[in-house]
C-alpha cells in the first residue's frame, strides 16, 4: 500500500542544521532508512520535501483525493500554517505527524502545534526513529 510522507521547510539542510537537535542523518540518509523501514512493514513510501507551503497543499490535495495515509513533518508550518492544516482535515485515511526533536521542550513558539488536531496521532522527540514508530503505528491502524 502506498503511503506519503511530506517533510516541510529546511529538513532537505538536515546536514547543516544543528546535528545536536536534529541527529547526525542527512536527509538522504533520512529517506533512505524511511523508505527500507516501510518496505519492511509492506509499505511503498513516496517521500517528498518542500519549503513552500502551497506545494505540501496540494500534495495533502493529492493524497486526500487518492484517499492515501500520510506521515507528515510540517517542520516550523506546524507552529503557524492555518492552511496546512485545513488541507490536513480534508483526509480521509489516517494522518500522522512526527518531529525529529522534541518540540515541547525548546522554544515556546514550538510548544504550539497547529495540526496536531487534526492527526491521528504524533510522534516526536526521536530522531529519525520518530518516522519508523509512525509507520509501525500506520501498520497497526490500517494492516
Ligand atoms: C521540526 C521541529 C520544528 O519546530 C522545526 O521548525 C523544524 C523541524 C522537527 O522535526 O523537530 O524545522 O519539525
Amino acid at each position: 500500500m502506498k503511503i506519503l510522507v511530506i517533510n516541510g521547510p529546511n529538513l532537505a539542510r538536515l546536514d547543516i542544521r544543528d546535528s545536536s537537535i536534529y541527529g547526525d542523518l542527512n536527509y538522504g540518509e533520512l529517506t533512505s532508512l524511511v523508505q527500507i523501514a516501510a518496505k519492511e512493514h509492506g509499505f511503498d513510501a513516496d517521500i517528498r520535501q518542500s519549503d513552500d507551503e502551497a506545494t505540501i497543499i496540494g500534495w495533502l490535495h493529492e493524497a486526500a483525493d487518492k484517499k492515501l495515509p500520510v506521515i507528515i513533518n510540517p517542520a516550523a508550518f506546524t507552529h503557524y500554517s492555518y492552511a496546512i492544516r485545513d488541507a490536513a482535515q480534508m483526509l480521509t485515511a489516517p494522518l500522522i505527524e512526527v518531529h525529529l526533536s522534541n518540540p515541547l521542550s525548546r522554544e515556546e513558539f514550538r510548544h504550539t502545534s497547529v495540526i496536531s488536531a487534526v492527526a491521528r496521532g504524533t510522534i516526536a522527540g526521536f530522531g529519525p526513529n520518530s518516522y519508523v514508530l509512525a509507520i509501525i503505528a500506520l501498520k497497526n491502524l490500517i494492516g
